[in-house]
Parts: structure tokens; C-alpha cells; sequence
């Protein structure tokens, strides 16, 4: 959730540093911090809000020369969001050394030990867990970091990406993992460590990924002090916690700088719902065998018997993925005529679940590091079923601990509002229902038709972005009005859902979602004139029933604006503002009707005046349940 940058280099750190947490931001940032390493001991600087307050504060300040620096931006999670609570923490070591370290993650028996350190002689100025944990380096240093870290992660119960520095090693940077995703790039005389590769790939694009319970002590520095290598010399070495010494592997990273800019866009989430239909083009592309009519996926052909096989697929995701998976639920039962459930993460991880044998689950998640669904797929895989990934970031944890999976391949989804990575994951659910399906029920033309279909959908994408302009139009109409509902049907039920979502979460307009019908059981209510009332309202099996629905709120004041299928005129009786999408199948559907209500969101936002990737409250990544 929060977002970490280190180095140890022969470069002057404080620049790369606020660079590095810059490009992190999105992650989290209530308050921010940093630590450099020089001949005159740690220099920290802290501060609330924007890591560009961080940067004028240094600027103003001086002291912070040096080629050794950790660096943090923080979303609270014990204490809130102040000075004193911000990374990095530090403390003084029987020897008077001053040691600084910066944590994401959760360390749960944080106050136990705390009573311990306290009796120890060891006084706080934070409210947090990470404190504790610098504190109790600091209580277990006997002359080297390396093994103080150790020893103290060995008494840690919770989650932990850290790095620590130590004033008496000015060349030496450790860092460590336990269920907190961090990276260690290898450049030239250098290394540079990152919660995320946004803040790595401008420097090195060798990156090594640090498992869980391994520790790295990296080390750059003269010659003279290291006694090893050129003038300027580097040391890596990796160990477990328990200084059992790890082979690291070198692998390369597959997105470039370029990838991750502005590109002339306003933000991050209007380029990546104009990069949409390119992001469906790779994802679909190598998948789609017109030749053979047939979905080639290569993540799952080890276990296509056991695909085959499965009598019942669970699918587990949080926020914007769980949307997606309830859309795959509609495409398994619909296309591979398999039971298939989606659930929240966060509820399935606790409420003892029965997994029958033959079980499959599917996790779905744009970053493979949202705490919930990491932890729903251990336990659906514990219980014996198949485990699967549906993941955007390649080589993170979730993609690293399923049995098998299939990548987005969208690209880096920087914008906090989820939007292209939403496209990707129902993209790839489509792809895995007709994988199975053919294997079991479909015939080879509806294959071959859904092939020829889901070729078209990047085209059709475009068009739907050409009523960018007029939806802005249409949102201004209503951006006064505090309360929306989002209403669909059958396969559009979930693009309702998604639709609320996207609204609330960066214009901070109250919106709900749910199945048209529902609204009569009792949120019909809420209906008085003018209010917003969205319906996906797309022709096919429910579409007579969305217009009953619609007249509904129509006789109670409402003001109807409708996603609807080009040509359709009627629509427009019953509609104040109507967008339209292609006609496409059903299942495609939502691919399509989910493009209109993400224009919808950011143009709300813009309107009100927010910051569209970086919402109030809100992270990219949710590494903490
Ligand atoms: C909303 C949004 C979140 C995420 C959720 C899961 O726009 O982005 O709801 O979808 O936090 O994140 P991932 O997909 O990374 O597991």
C-alpha cells in the first residue's frame, strides 16, 4: 500500500529518492519520508501530504548529501497520517549507533513487543507498528546490520517489505520481505530497491524480486572500504532470515519508462481509458487461433484435464476485480456450462469454506498483491482446488503462487480507478470460458463466432471513445446532484456495479449499484426529481425488462441516462442522455457498456474538481486487509 525506494550507489541520492517516490505516489501518500547516509551520520526528513512538500523541505534544509538513502510515502494504517508517524523510523543501538528503516506491511505482534522494548529502555515518538520493529534492530545490533534485521524479523508476526540503513555501515543497504511485494534493481555501481518497478525502470531494467523471509544486504562504496572490485565496488548477497544463503535470479523487466508517462493526457486515467483498445489488443493477441477456431492459452495447458475435469470454479477479488468476477461467473456458467461463484476475498479467506474435490480458483487481481486475495487463493489451494491467476503485474506474489494463470498484459495501470485493467480481466475470463467450453459443451461455431467477435472488440472500443466529448456534456448536466443509482441486468448487473464504483471513488458522488429489479424491493425510494439514474439498458434477453425498470424511475422523477446498443431509437422516449455501444453478443457486452460510465467518472471527478488518480483515502494497492 505504501511504497518504499532505496539506494545505494555512487550517484547523490536525494534526487533519485524524491524521483522514486514520485513515480510511487499512486500507491499511497498521506505523509512521506527519507533518510541519507553520510560521514555525519543519518539526516531524516519527514513531512505530511505530497511528496513535493517532502522534496522543498530537503531542498530547504541541506544535510542530505549522500550516496546512501532509503525514502517512504505512507497511507496510514497505525496512527495517523503526521510528522512523527511518517517513515523512516529509527533509534539508537546500545553503542550509540543510529540506525533508520522503512516498513510496508503489518507487524501484528507489534505491541507485545513493544512492552518488551519499553522495558528495555526504549522510548517511542509514533503511534506505529514500524517502530517497534527499528527499535528492536536497534535493541538486537551487536556490530552488524545484516544480522540485527535477521534476528528481529525472526521475532516478527505479520507482513514486512522493509529497508534499514545503519549510520556505523555508511555503504551497506538491507532489505527484506515477508508478503510485501519488493524489487531490487542491479544497475552500474548501483542498486536501487522498490516496492514497485515504476520507480526502478528509469534506472536499470535487471531487477532481482525478493521472496518472502529472504534478506539482501547490498553494498556500494570505494574500494577501499569494501576491499573488492574497481574503484567503485558493489556487494550483493542474499540470505533467508535465517542466514541460509540464497542464489538470487536476475530477470528482466517487460515494461519500459515510456509506458508509464502522460503522454500529452490530463491523467493517468483518462490515458488508460484511451489506451483501452490497445490494451484488448494485446491482451487478446497470439490467444485468438481463427485458423483452428480455438483459444490458445498457454498458462493453462499443463492443466486443461483438470480444466476439463472441474465441477465447480470459485473465483475470489476485491474492488473492481470482484466485478470482473462476477462477470466471469456469468461467462463459466454461460460459455463452459460449469457452477462457477464469485466472492469477495476478503469474506471467502475467513468463513471456512467447503471446497468439493475438482475444485478450481480463480484469482483475480490487476496488481497480484491485494492482501485479501492472496490470502483466498492459500486457502482455496490449501483445501485442495487448482489454483489460477488472472493478474496484470507479472512476477508478483499471487502470480507467483498459482498453480498456473493467465497474464493481462494491459500494460502498467497507474491511475488509482481501475479502468483498463477491468477490460483485461473480463478480456481474459471470456478467453477461459470458451477454452474450457469448447473442451466440453460448445460447439466449434460458436467458438469460431466468439473468436471473430472478441477480434472486433478493440474497434469497437474506439468507437465507443468517440462519445468521450458528449459524455462530458451529459455528466454536466447532473454533477450538482449528490446521489446516483446504477441499474442492470444479467450480464450488465456487474457493469452497474462497476459503474457506482467508479463515480464514488473519485468524484465522491454517493452511488450504488444493482440489479434493476432490486430497486423495487426497497432503493426505489431514494428516486426524487432529477435524480441521476443510470441503466445499462443494451439490447438482448432482459431488454424489455430494463424498459419496464426504466419506466419505473421515469414515473418517480428520475432522470434516465442510458447505455444503449446503436440503432436503438426507442431508447431515447424514456432517456434524458443516452450513450450508445455496438451490438455485440451478450457476454461481450460488458466489455463495451463498462467504457461510457468510466468516461462518466473521470468527467465527474474533473468536474468537481479532484485529483483523478490519486483520490482521497485511496491506494493502488491494497497490501494490507
Ligand atoms: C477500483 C480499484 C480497486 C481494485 C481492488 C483490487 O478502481 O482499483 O477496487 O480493483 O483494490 O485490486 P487488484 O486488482 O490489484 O487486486
Amino acid at each position: 500500500m505504501c511504497g518504499i525506494v532505496a539506494y545505494v550507489g555512487n550517484r547523490q541520492v536525494t534526487p533519485l529518492l524524491i524521483e522514486g517516490l514520485k513515480r510511487l505516489e499512486y500507491r499511497g501518500y498521506d505523509s512521506a519520508g527519507l533518510a541519507v547516509v553520510n560521514d555525519e551520520g543519518i539526516h531524516v526528513g519527514r513531512s505530511v501530504g505530497r511528496v513535493s512538500v517532502l522534496e522543498a523541505m530537503v531542498n530547504e534544509n541541506g544535510g542530505f548529501n549522500g550516496t546512501l538513502g532509503i525514502a517512504h510515502t505512507r497511507w496510514a494504517t497505525h496512527g495517523a497520517p503526521s510528522e512523527p508517524n511518517a517513515h523512516p523510523h529509527g533509534g539508537v543501538t546500545h553503542e550509540g549507533h543510529r540506525i533508520a528503516l522503512v516498513h510496508n506491511g503489518i507487524i501484528e505482534n507489534y505491541s507485545t513487543l513493544k512492552k518488551y522494548l519499553i522495558k528495555k529502555g526504549h522510548t517511542f515518538e509514533s503511534d506505529t507498528d514500524t517502530e517497534v520493529l527499528s527499535k528492536l534492530i536497534c535493541e538486537l545490533y551487536q556490530g552488524d546490520i545484516e544480522k540485527a534485521v535477521q534476528a528481529a524479523l525472526r521475532e516478527i508476526d505479520g507482513t514486512y517489505g522493509i529497508a534499514v540503513v545503519c549510520d556505523r555501515e555508511p555503504h551497506t543497504l538491507i532489505c527484506a520481505r515477508k508478503g510485501s511485494p519488493l524489487i531490487i534493481g542491479v544497475g552500474e555501481n548501483s542498486y536501487i530497491v522498490a516496492s514497485d518497478a515504476a520507480a526502478i525502470i528509469s534506472h536499470t531494467s535487471q531487477v532481482i524480486t525478493l521472496e518472502d523471509h529472504q534478506v539482501a544486504k547490498l553494498c556500494a562504496g570505494p574500494e577501499d572500504k569494501l576491499g573488492d572490485g574497481g574503484p567503485w565496488a558493489v556487494q550483493f548477497k542474499t540470505t533467508t532470515v535465517d542466514n541460509i544463503p540464497v542464489t538470487p535470479e536476475v530477470t528482466q523487466l517487460d515494461f519500459d519508462l515510456e509506458q508509464i508517462e502522460l503522454h500529452g493526457f490530463n491523467h493517468f486515467m483518462q490515458k488508460e481509458i484511451y489506451e483501452q483498445p490497445e490494451a484488448l489488443r494485446n491482451c487478446l493477441r497470439g490467444r485468438l487461433d481463427h485458423r483452428d477456431g480455438r483459444v490458445v492459452l498457454g498458462g493453462l495447458s499443463r492443466y486443461s484435464r483438470e480444466l476439463i475435469r472441474a465441477k465447480r470454479f470459485i473465483l475470489s477479488a476485491q474492488g473492481t476485480a470482484y466485478h470482473a468476477g462476477l462477470i466471469g461467473e456469468f461467462l463459466l456458467e454461460d460459455l463452459a456450462k460449469v457452477p462457477a461463484r464469485c466472492e469477495y476475498a476478503s469474506e471467502f479467506r475467513y468463513r471456512n469454506p467447503i471446497i468439493e474435490p475438482d475444485s478450481v480458483a480463480i484469482a483475480i487481481s490487476q496488481s497480484g498483491e491485494t492482501a485479501d486475495t492472496l490470502a483466498a487463493l492459500r486457502e482455496a489451494r490449501d483445501r485442495g482446488a487448482l489454483a489460477l491467476g488472472v493478474v496484470n503485474v507479472v512476477g508478483s506474489t499471487i502470480a507467483r503462487e498459482t498453480d498456473a494463470g493467465v497474464h493481462l498484459h494491459v500494460g502498467p495501470e497507474i491511475g488509482v480507478a481501475s479502468t483498463k485493467a477491468f477490460l483485461g480481466q473480463v478480456a481474459v475470463l471470456t478467453m477461459m470460458s470458451l477454452y474450457i467450453g469448447k473442451r466440453r459443451f460448445l460447439s466449434d461455431e460458436v467458438v469460431r463466432s466468439y473468436i471473430t467477435e472478441l477480434d472486433q472488440m478493440p474497434g469497437h472500443i474506439e468507437r465507443v471513445l468517440e462519445q468521450f466529448d458528449h459524455i462530458r456534456a451529459c455528466t454536466e448536466h447532473c454533477i450538482d446532484r449528490d446521489n446516483w443509482l446504477f441499474l442492470g441486468r444479467g450480464y450488465n448487473y456487474p457493469v452497474a456495479l462497476e459503474g457506482a464504483l467508479k463515480l464514488k471513488e473519485i468524484s465522491y458522488i454517493h452511488a450504488e449499484g444493482m440489479p434493476a429489479a432490486e430497486m423495487k424491493h426497497g432503493p426505489i425510494a431514494l428516486i426524487d426529481q432529477g435524480m441521476p439514474v443510470v441503466f445499462v439498458a443494451t439490447q438482448g434477453s432482459q431488454y424489455e425488462k430494463v424498459i419496464s425498470n426504466i419506466e419505473e424511475v421515469r414515473a418517480r422523477g428520475g432522470r434516465i441516462i442510458a447505455v444503449a446498443t446503436e440503432g436503438d431509437e426507442r431508447i431515447t422516449q424514456y432517456s434524458e442522455d443516452v450513450f450508445y455501444v455496438p451490438a455485440v453478443p451478450e457476454a461481450l457486452q460488458p466489455m463495451l457498456t463498462v467504457i461510457p460510465l468510466q468516461v462518466l467518472a473521470y468527467h465527474a471527478a474533473v468536474l468537481r474538481g479532484h485529483d483523478v488518480d490519486k483520490p482521497r483515502n485511496l491506494a493502488k494497492s491494497v497490501t494490507v486487509e
